[in-house]
């Protein structure tokens, strides 16, 4: 009887084990509930004229590595599952050389990818101000980090050196956000 007891008592440690060695296998991105939650941001975006053929324009702006050479920013009020966050939409534009005037005149030709970040339920990922990132191609889909997973979700926590969680906790004011600490635009 207690030999039976240790077994099912070690069964149920080396299946906590397995659980737990599956869980940290998991990154907290990319999974299918990150990838439906960024199909209901995309069309938020097509619905506020952000993304799509009807999508609106601002005056691009010279970037950096890693979002693109000519940027646009937009912030916007959106509401996803019925709750309402900040949306960011940075649309990335290249290549290297290209100017605001050629970006205007044929946007599409030189969309690289969108960035997004929509700020989501308190909870979500507390101690990074609760942000969804994702990263789209020109068409919507989902752009792809070298591993093949796709970039929705808290991309990449738990990694200090990759991804965009980790360059946004180093933007000044601690919200995550560099462009609100631009000067001189
Ligand atoms: C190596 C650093 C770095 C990484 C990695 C990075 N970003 Fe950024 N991001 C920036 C910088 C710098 C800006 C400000 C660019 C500007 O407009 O001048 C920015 C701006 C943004 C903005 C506009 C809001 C803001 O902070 O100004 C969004 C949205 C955004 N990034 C999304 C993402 C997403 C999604 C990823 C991951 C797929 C990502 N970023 C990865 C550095 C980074």
């Amino acid at each position: 009887m207690t030999s039976r007891l240790k077994l099912v008592g070690s069964l149920v440690v080396a299946s906590a084990l397995t659980m737990a060695v599956a869980q940290a296998q998991t990154p907290p991105f990319g999974q299918e509930e990150d990838t439906a939650y960024a199909q209901k941001v995309w069309a938020a975006m097509e619905e506020l004229n952000l993304a799509g053929d009807g999508a609106i324009h601002a005056f691009p702006y010279a970037g950096t590595d890693p979002h693109g050479m000519m940027l646009e920013t937009f912030y916007q009020n959106a509401e996803i599952d019925g709750q309402a966050g900040t949306l960011v939409v940075k649309r990335n534009y290249g290549p290297e050389g290209v100017t605001a005037d050629q970006v205007l005149s044929d946007p599409g030709e030189h969309l690289g990818s969108v960035t997004v970040m929509f700020k989501r339920e308190s909870g979500y990922d507390a101690e990074n101000k609760d942000w969804f990132y994702a990263k789209y191609l020109p068409d919507g889909s989902l752009d792809k980090n070298p591993g093949g997973i796709e970039l929705a979700g808290r991309v990449a926590k738990g990694n200090a050196e990759a991804g965009c969680i980790a360059c946004h906790s180093a933007a000044p004011g601690e919200d995550f956000l560099f462009t609100t600490d631009r000067t001189g635009w």
